[in-house]
């Protein structure tokens, strides 16, 4: 088996105590632009941490780059999830280590129904949770479930994009703006239904413009600004904290 590096020794913020999944000075580019300029943090087992950050902080491009998706590149640093190393792994290889990423965009594929998206993401191992536990979750997506996927409304999009990932047996969700052009009481039902999962004991990292939605839901958040991490810390700090607020997140 693989072992974790002991971050500590390097004398950065990460912890002594083994995280469930490790971002270890990690740098990416596209191309010769520099976004992500050594970042390293922590989220535990159980956890929601928040990943904010002002439009171009590097958000996605972080969340891509744990996904080892082919751009960014990154040039530099190690990602560990659950004792596997991550950073030597190709995306679809990450995704059988327990990776499962939600892009903003969705991507439910045209011409399939509901269901169909999601038989199609239990083709092989490693299978998550069943169509029975999904519907279980997200009711409106049984109601649904012949309906073509890309015919949903955006909300039931976005619950089917968490339902494909969960269909995956997953180790961490990653979520990029889930609540992004959502009305309100849409995102009361995600946040509900990220709340069951958490219970459940899924690790979660949620990226959100909607940052109050976020941090009122995160156990812990880290901010970025240009690439690089300003905070660490707890939820709760940067919802009393005034001043990180209107620096880094504009809110
Ligand atoms: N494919 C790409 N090629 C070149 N530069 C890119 C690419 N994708 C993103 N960037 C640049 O990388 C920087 C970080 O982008 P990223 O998408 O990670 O930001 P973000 O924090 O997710 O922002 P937002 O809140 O707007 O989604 C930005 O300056 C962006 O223009
Ligand atoms: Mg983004």
């Amino acid at each position: 088996m693989n072992v974790k590096p002991d971050f500590s020794k390097h004398g950065n913020k990460a912890e002594t105590a083994p995280a469930f999944l490790s971002v270890w000075d990690m740098h990416a580019y596209y191309g010769e632009s520099y976004i992500v300029q050594g970042i390293t943090f922590n989220v535990h087992e159980g956890e929601i941490l928040a990943l904010l950050g002002r439009n171009g902080a590097g958000k996605t491009t972080t969340l891509r780059g744990i996904a080892r998706l082919a751009s960014p590149q990154v040039q530099k640093g190690e990602i560990w999830l659950d004792h596997q190393p991550l950073h030597k792994m190709a995306s679809h290889e990450a995704a059988t280590a327990g990776l499962g990423l939600v892009p903003e965009d969705r991507r439910i594929i045209p011409g399939l129904t509901v269901e169909e998206n999601l038989q199609l993401a239990q083709i092989a191992p490693p299978i998550g949770w069943s169509l029975e536990r999904l519907y279980e979750l997200f009711p409106r997506l049984g109601e649904r479930r012949k309906q073509e996927g890309v015919t949903l409304s955006g909300g039931e999009q976005q619950m089917l994009a968490i339902a494909r990932a969960l269909a995956r047996d997953l180790k961490v969700l990653l979520l990029d703006e889930p609540y992004e052009g959502l009305a309100p009481v849409i995102v009361d039902e995600i946040e509900k239904t990220l709340r069951l999962i958490k219970s459940q004991g899924m690790t979660t990292i949620i990226v959100e413009q909607n940052a109050i939605r976020a941090l009122q839901l995160a156990d812990r958040a880290v901010i970025l600004d240009t690439g690089s991490i300003v905070f660490d810390g707890t939820a709760e700090e940067v919802l009393e904290n005034d001043n990180l607020r209107a620096e880094y997140l504009a809110i």
